[in-house]
């Protein structure tokens, strides 16, 4: 019986828990969280409640219970460099170094190094520190993307046609970035269509997981303000309806030559996802960022699927032998939706802001998967926080029949609460078919 280290506290973190606890091996969770989730709480043998900063408490928490691996769900304590404090006292995680984790937590980092290592899908780009040259260089761009380097929680970046219009509006922006002590790294937009290719890496060989589409915008037909993602989708097929086989294929490929410029710039192997945020365009894949973890929403999709026993998974990330694993997942569309505070994302005054610390009752969800995100568990019931709420997945042969599901679980949440309806909806992805076509003019 291991013992694992499951370090988050969301709904990514839930659907990790889940997939450690259906293991043959009968694994004994410990949760290291930040807030309790009941959802993994219920699945753990221990819980410790601490800051991901803490890297004392979290290696201790390991000691005390003989942990076997531990498996890092954020970016956070990535960034904070857990994995490094637990491999100093010999306990390896599933989940980057801090200095590996710079392939998310730096969006220079990893341009740079795409670009050092001469790997295609990167946009024409810049990295400033200060804003000699700005100006000259946003006028050279036909479209502006500006991305502040460092975590933001998938709340800084500004591109132009949403959050600003004029090259002029976006130097303002770039002074008001750089004036806060970031860098910044100023980049051309592409039009296209997104995805995301979540891989599993173990320093050397690189494996593709079920494709996904994620939603940023809080409201229907991608309208609102970005959010952290108010859910997604995958097929049966394992790819997305407005891919070609090569777009998949291209991914893969840079996310393998990443992974062995990751090994040749630092020294050391990258063990953990690689989660490629991708775009396809008229000419063709372009990478838009990674991150160093699995998406969430997005592992509520893929998670669920996996056939392969995920503690064998988490075992040949760790010893480098992920080539001599056969990874499967089930071939079954997937929706996930997730349940918001009807507030999320709004700004705090407007009216529907007070929902955020409302009580919520959750019935029977049907066929669906329940995943708790940021919930608050007291005495007299569960409670909505300030962020996304519950995490609803339909899992079925078809989307239709997977959204179906998904949307009856959905109605099961009964509070001040929000959801995407189009998520998944027939509607919703032909105009993603039509986009690319046209722009591909195919
Ligand atoms: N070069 C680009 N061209 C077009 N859109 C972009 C570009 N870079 C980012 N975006 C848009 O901004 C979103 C957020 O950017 P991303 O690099 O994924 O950062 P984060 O997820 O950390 O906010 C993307 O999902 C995409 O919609
Ligand atoms: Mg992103």
């Amino acid at each position: 019986m291991p013992n694992i280290l499951l370090i988050g506290n969301g709904a990514r973190e839930h659907a990790l828990a889940e997939a450690i606890a259906r293991s043959e091996q009968k694994p004994r969770i410990f949760s290291f969280m930040k807030t309790n989730n009941p959802g993994i709480a219920s699945l753990s043998a221990k819980v410790l409640l601490g800051r991901y900063a803490d890297l004392e408490a979290i290696t201790g928490f390991a000691v005390e219970n003989k942990i076997e691996f531990a498996v890092i769900g954020p970016e956070d304590p990535l960034n904070n460099g857990v994995a490094d404090a637990l491999s100093r006292i010999n306990i390896p995680s599933v989940g980057p170094t801090q200095s590996l984790a710079r392939l998310e937590t730096s969006k220079s980092f990893t341009r740079n190094l795409v670009s050092k290592y001469h790997i295609p899908g990167n946009p024409r780009f810049r990295v400033f520190k200060v804003i000699d040259g700005v100006e000259a260089f946003l006028n050279e761009l036909e479209g502006i993307v500006l991305k502040p380097d460092g975590l933001t929680g998938g709340k800084g970046v500004l591109v132009q046609g949403d959050h600003f219009a004029t090259p002029q509006e976006a130097l303002n922006l770039c002074k008001q970035i750089l004036a806060e002590g970031s860098s910044l790294i100023v980049e051309e937009k592409f039009d296209g269509e997104e995805f995301s290719l979540q891989c599993l890496c173990d320093g050397k060989t690189v494996v593709g997981t079920p494709l996904v589409q994620d939603h940023k915008r809080r409201f229907d037909g991608d309208k609102g303000p970005n959010t952290g993602g108010m859910g997604s989708y995958s097929l049966a097929d394992h790819s997305l309806p407005f891919l070609k086989p090569q777009d998949l294929l291209d991914g893969l490929e840079i996310t393998r030559q990443v992974a062995a410029a990751l090994l040749a710039e630092t020294g050391s192997l990258y063990k953990g996802v690689m989660y490629g945020g991708f775009i396809a365009t008229k000419d063709g894949v372009k990478l838009l960022e990674y991150n160093a973890r699995f998406g969430d929403p997005e592992a509520m999709n893929i998670l669920p699927l996996l056939k392969t026993d995920f503690v064998e998974v988490c075992r040949h990330i760790i010893a480098g032998t992920l080539d001599q694993l056969k990874i499967e997942f089930e071939h079954k569309a997937t929706v996930c939706k997730y349940v918001v505070p009807k507030g999320y994302g709004l700004p705090s005054d407007h009216p529907d802001a007070a929902s955020s610390k409302a009580k919520i009752e959750v019935g029977h969800v049907g066929k669906a998967r329940l995943y708790y995100s940021s919930v608050d568990q007291k005495e007299d019931g569960l409670y909505l926080s300030a962020s996304r709420a519950i995490g609803i997945v339909g899992i079925a042969d078809t989307l239709a029949e997977a959204r179906k599901i998904a949307e009856e679980g959905v109605k099961a949440i009964k509070g001040p609460v929000a959801y995407r309806e189009d998520i998944g909806t027939d509607a919703l992805i032909q105009k993603r078919v039509d986009h690319l076509k046209k722009i591909r003019k195919d």
